[in-house]
């Protein structure tokens, strides 16, 4: 196991690893309430798809903790509000709307009871969904690394690590499985513009782990496909469409194309609270823009000439016809359409 909580919950608080500051700084902020824990979704002091939902959930748990001494009108009216604040934080990891549906659902469950049952119900809850993804991740490890021969060398784009669930990790957790079946990976991990997930992120857990990890440029990766240095790509997922086309990590779909062209089998590992059936295609998956000081600069550093214009779209989309395997915590969809992943929803 990664030696590191992404989020933790002690007395009655929430603590978040603050994934801004690494790798240089190991640091944990508190949280006391759903607004508080909105903030730190939406500046990144977490990020990840599982991460951000359970985050989520904590949050709510959080805010009916804060209320159990308010009155029923005030506990429903500052718990509604709480859950439109946190659905506000970030657009595009389905995995947000999953957690809070689930706790809203188990809310529901407990409506009758006092505040202060409310709070520890919800609690409970949010501290399943920690360890259920925990689980899920161990058991689509499994599966996943069944696909990586001895020797691999894999490339992987953004951080799907323990970083970005609550342990083991979604991409990074296929590759830990393998290394745990003793196989020797080796891994590319691309820096990830803008926001630096694979330099800052995935170098330092893989490096934590003790897990063979060369760090290249975004633009190294076509190069080295070309040249043969690359057996596979793993990537995780903030939404999946009924139809298998995938929201990751913007870059991710450029990684396809080129993998696509060289023959290399591209996989996505993803727990099922990443698919969203409720959408046709990936056309439908609503696309953050985030602000242009993550293109200008990093931190206190500006590159970029002051008053340019800048996009930052923030994720993209891969078509499902480029993913080779979807790999979930019930097993694998090669590749993935409607009708197997309506028949994968349905195992179970
Ligand atoms: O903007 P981020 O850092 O939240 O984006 C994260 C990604 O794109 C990950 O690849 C994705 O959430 C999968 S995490 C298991």
């Amino acid at each position: 196991m990664a030696g590191f909580d992404t989020l933790r919950w002690r007395d009655g608080r929430l603590e978040m690893l603050d994934q801004r500051a690494l790798p240089s700084v190991v640091n944990y902020l508190t949280y006391t309430s759903a607004a508080e824990v909105a903030a730190g979704i939406r500046d990144m002091v977490v990020r990840g798809a599982p991460a951000i939902g359970c985050a989520a959930a904590y949050g709510v748990a959080l805010e009916a903790h804060r209320l159990r001494a308010a009155n029923v009108h005030e506990f429903k009216t500052s718990m509604d509000a709480a859950f439109k604040i946190l659905a506000a934080s970030r657009p595009t990891a389905v995995n947000l709307f999953w957690a809070l549906e689930r706790m809203r659902e188990h809310w529901r469950s407990v409506s009758s009871s006092t505040q202060a049952q409310v709070a520890n119900h919800l609690i409970a809850t949010a501290q399943d969904i920690h360890s259920a993804d925990i689980a899920a991740n161990r058991s689509m490890g499994g599966f996943g690394a069944a696909l990586l021969r001895d020797g691999a060398r894999v490339l992987t784009h953004c951080n799907a690590g323990a970083l970005a669930t609550t342990g083991h990790g979604t991409a990074l957790g296929v590759i830990r499985s393998a290394v745990e079946a003793g196989k020797s990976i080796s891994v590319f991990a691309d820096e990830t513009r803008p926001f630096l997930q694979g330099a800052r992120l995935t170098a330092w857990e893989l490096m934590q782990d003790g897990i063979p990890v060369t760090l290249i440029a975004d633009n190294a990766a076509a190069f080295l496909m070309s040249r043969g240095e690359i057996d596979a790509v793993i990537v995780g997922a903030d939404r999946v469409a009924a139809n298998g086309d995938v929201a990751n990590k913007i870059g991710t779909y450029g990684v396809a194309v080129v993998a696509n062209r060289h023959g290399i089998p591209f996989y996505v590992a993803a727990p099922i609270s990443t698919i969203d059936s409720s959408i046709t295609n990936g056309k439908e998956i609503p696309i953050e823009e985030r602000s242009e000081n993550e293109v200008t600069g990093y931190g206190a550093i500006r590159w970029a000439p002051a008053g340019v214009a800048v996009r930052n779209p923030v994720f993209d989309v891969t078509p499902a016809e480029l993913v080779t395997a979807l790999i979930t915590e019930r097993g694998v969809v090669h590749a993935p359409d409607t009708a197997k992943l309506k028949a994968h929803l349905a195992v179970n």
